[in-house]
């Protein structure tokens, strides 16, 4: 049988076309990332990546559709198909890149410390936690866990399941330190930090934080990074910054 060029057209995956053809954009991503993705009081997801995804299916002509996923396996959900799309605050880095792609960077982080108080003055920067005497936490499967391990290797390093619990370890004072990316550390210190934290707020990583997509798919690709320019010039992206992270 001949194979023409239009049968092998046919058979590549277009994410795209899928979406179309459904009426709807799984979108999926793990709440508890402020102020990106949480959930609120009445158990609705919001943030400023709910927000931009909302605004992408409306773009699509589609139905939004929320899939709260589990952070250490989000990246194995999206090739197997239980969703169309990452919009979790996800820094593009070369490990993750070798197993999905990355539409460009929409917004630009880096690691930061919530420091407990009774180290105010002493410690510095991520320098002064390299000692065993410091406890430092973080998440799970972060790049702020890849930074503790990479860049404070003689801490204590203690990993949790969420990262609100893994700053709360440092209000508590059980811990010295929490590194995690600058938006989340924001918030928290706005939130609870009063007292009992010191900011240390300059990032010491660079993380272009952006979605990710299956390979082999650059008609999806390309409809993202040309949604991403129009929305970030025609005042859409500046709205949604401005309600979640300008404050
Ligand atoms: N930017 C960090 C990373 O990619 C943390 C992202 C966590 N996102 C989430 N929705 N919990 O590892």
């Amino acid at each position: 049988m001949q194979v023409s060029a239009a049968d092998i057209e046919l058979a590549k995956k277009s994410t795209l076309e899928e979406i179309l053809k459904r009426g709807e954009l799984r979108v999926g991503f793990e709440a508890g990332y402020m102020p990106f993705e949480m959930t609120d009081k009445k158990g609705n997801f919001v943030g400023f990546d709910i927000d931009m995804a909302k605004e992408m299916a409306k773009a699509m002509g589609v139905k939004f559709v929320p899939v709260n996923t589990a952070w250490d396996g989000i990246i194995p959900s999206l090739i197997t198909g239980k969703f169309d799309i990452i919009m979790s605050g996800m820094t593009v880095t070369q490990e993750r890149n070798l197993k999905v792609n990355f539409a460009d960077p929409y917004i630009i982080v880096g690691q930061t410390i919530l420091l407990n108080k009774k180290h105010e003055g002493k410690v510095l920067s991520y320098k002064d936690l390299n000692d065993p005497q410091y406890i430092v936490t973080s998440k799970l499967g972060t790049t702020g866990e890849q930074a503790v391990k990479r860049m404070i290797p003689k801490c204590q390093y203690k990993s949790f399941e969420t990262e609100t619990e893994a700053a709360l370890e440092v209000v508590n004072g059980k811990a010295d330190a929490f590194v995690y990316d600058l938006p989340f550390c924001v918030v928290f210190m706005a939130q609870q930090g009063a007292g009992k934290l010191v900011f240390l707020d300059q990032p010491f990583t660079y993380e272009p934080l952006a979605w990710a997509v299956n390979k082999g798919d650059p008609d999806f690709l390309n409809w993202l990074n040309n949604f991403l320019r129009q929305v970030k010039n025609d005042g859409r992206y500046e709205r949604i910054y401005n309600k979640w992270i300008k404050g």
